[in-house]
């Protein structure tokens, strides 16, 4: 296992030989509690290792090079993730889980309903969602009381995915008990042993987990947010209502003659309310978090804010918005040392063999990317528990190695989506509050070492003062 102050790496205690790729695995000794960076002291001895997670072999890819291959020059080779689904619970049929050609068909079909354009459909909606959480924000500060900045952040990004994906609203601030952000913990906090034991027989024993039909999603969430997005769309095809969120485009996309179930829309909507809200979540919060640990990068950032607003009447347009270059450059090394999604899937579609080795991988192998390990690999970056945004920089130098998205054309598609809710988040407090430190938060925070998206192991707390 690997230690360190910040990152504790439960699967690799099971480093050993698969069989499947045996002439492949090295069994690698000489792993270093000292090493503070993930899975790198792997660089110094092969570029490919095997892990068991549980009972099953996976290979992880450690040179980036060979990351691009797999995830966008040979993706052709890789194009699943091996994500369990089952067809009678629709909640876990989506892009995200979907395989070959039926992927490939419902990457087409959305790949419209995320241009620049649509996102400029949906701004005023979103914009009108940070605003909302003013008031809680005024009343944090006034008194003076920790603010939970995750779950904070996460009420503002339920309302915006709320509003703009589903088109309902969800009044996180006003309701602190909403129906959408019980919906949204429930699916991601909240496990009784029956759904851990569920959950264990989809990820370990997926073939037998379909024989028994069991769903990988806690049977309540999934019912409650099928009977909405079912409503929602009767009662808008009923009444004739075209609204521009995006559950009106799927609306749409079905009415032209695009092939669309009922339990498709319910699968794609489910999705992009669970991405939608926690990913952009976490940048946020973590991005306020390094924000508070350095003031002068703070103040750099609030002038960019405040001169922005200045320049605009004393509002944020789009196109403001996406031009503030600090502001992206502050996110950008947030999503380096802090990547929501921690690790990249993909799974070998038909027998490989890497280039310039005579290494075959089997069609089936399973492939991880350690996205988090490599953006704190010391070879590709200094001083990499450092958060500093000035790597950034330049924009138009490609850095060794940064996947916070993915990459290839199985890439995160909601990529420009997330950009504009977490600027818009982060513009909204800069301008408002100076954003401290506070005592009740634990340091180091220490990553979650069992959940696939970034977690920590204690709450992040931040005091809030007023500006003005
Ligand atoms: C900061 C926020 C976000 C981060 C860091 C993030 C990261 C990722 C990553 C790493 C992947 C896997 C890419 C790969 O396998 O190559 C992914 C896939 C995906 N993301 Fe995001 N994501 C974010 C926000 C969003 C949002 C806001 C949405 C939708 C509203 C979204 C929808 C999706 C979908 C649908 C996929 C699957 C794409 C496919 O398989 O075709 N994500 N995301």
């Amino acid at each position: 296992m690997i230690k360190n102050d910040e990152v504790e790496i439960e699967e690799l205690t099971y480093i050993s030989t698969p069989d499947a790729n045996a002439e492949l695995i090295k069994q690698i000794d000489s792993r270093n509690d000292e090493n503070q960076h993930g899975i790198s002291p792997f660089l110094y001895f092969t570029a490919i290792v095997g892990v068991f997670l549980g009972i099953d072999p996976h290979l992880v890819i450690l040179d980036p090079e060979d990351v691009r291959t797999v995830l966008i020059k040979d993706f052709n080779s890789f194009v699943d993730r091996g994500i369990y689904m089952i067809k009678t619970d629709p909640t876990t049929v989506h892009l995200v889980s979907q395989q070959g050609p039926e992927w490939r068909n419902a990457r087409v079909k959305f790949t419209s309903v995320f241009t620049s354009a649509k996102m400029k459909m949906m701004y005023d909606a979103m914009k009108q969602c940070s605003t909302n959480m003013i008031p809680t924000l005024d009343d944090s500060a006034e008194r003076n009381l920790d603010v939970d900045v995750l779950d904070t952040i996460a009420r503002f990004t339920t309302d915006s995915v709320g509003s703009t994906i589903l088109g309902v609203e969800c009044n996180c601030f006003m309701n602190p008990d909403a129906k959408f952000r019980r919906l949204g913990k429930h699916v991601l906090e909240q496990f009784t042993l029956m759904d851990m034991t569920r959950l264990f027989m989809t990820i370990y024993f997926p073939r037998l987990a379909k024989e028994l039909r069991i769903s990988n999603v806690q049977p309540e969430v999934s019912k409650q947010f099928s009977k909405i997005i079912k409503d929602t769309v009767e009662y808008r095809e009923k009444n004739g209502l075209l609204r521009k969120d995006f559950l009106g485009m799927l609306i749409q996309l079905k009415n032209s003659g695009v092939q669309m179930t009922m339990d498709e829309i319910i699968g794609q909507a489910f999705l992009f309310f669970v991405a939608g809200f926690d990913t952009s979540a976490t940048t946020t919060t973590m991005t306020l978090f390094e924000l508070a640990e350095n003031q002068e990068a703070q103040d750099r950032l609030r002038k960019e804010v405040i001169s922005t607003f200045d320049e605009n009447n004393n509002d944020l347009t789009y196109e403001s918005l996406m031009g503030m270059k600090y502001l992206g450059q502050a996110i950008d090394e947030t999503l380096r040392k802090w990547p929501p999604v921690a690790s990249i899937l993909r799974v070998c579609v038909q027998d490989y063999k890497f280039p310039g080795s005579d290494i075959i991988i089997e069609k089936g192998t399973k492939i991880i990317v350690p996205v988090l390990g490599m953006h704190r690999d010391p070879d590709f970056y200094q001083d990499p528990l450092k958060w500093n945004p000035d790597r950034f920089e330049n924009r138009n130098q490609k850095l060794p190695a940064y996947f916070p998205f993915g990459d290839g054309p199985r890439n995160c598609i909601g990529l420009r989506y997330a950009y504009m809710q977490v600027r818009l988040g982060l513009a909204t407090i800069l301008r408002n509050y100076k954003v401290l430190p506070s005592p009740a938060t634990e340091k180091p925070l220490k990553i979650h070492p069992d959940t696939f998206l970034l977690r920590f192991t204690q709450r992040v707390h931040l005091k809030f003062r007023k500006l003005h």
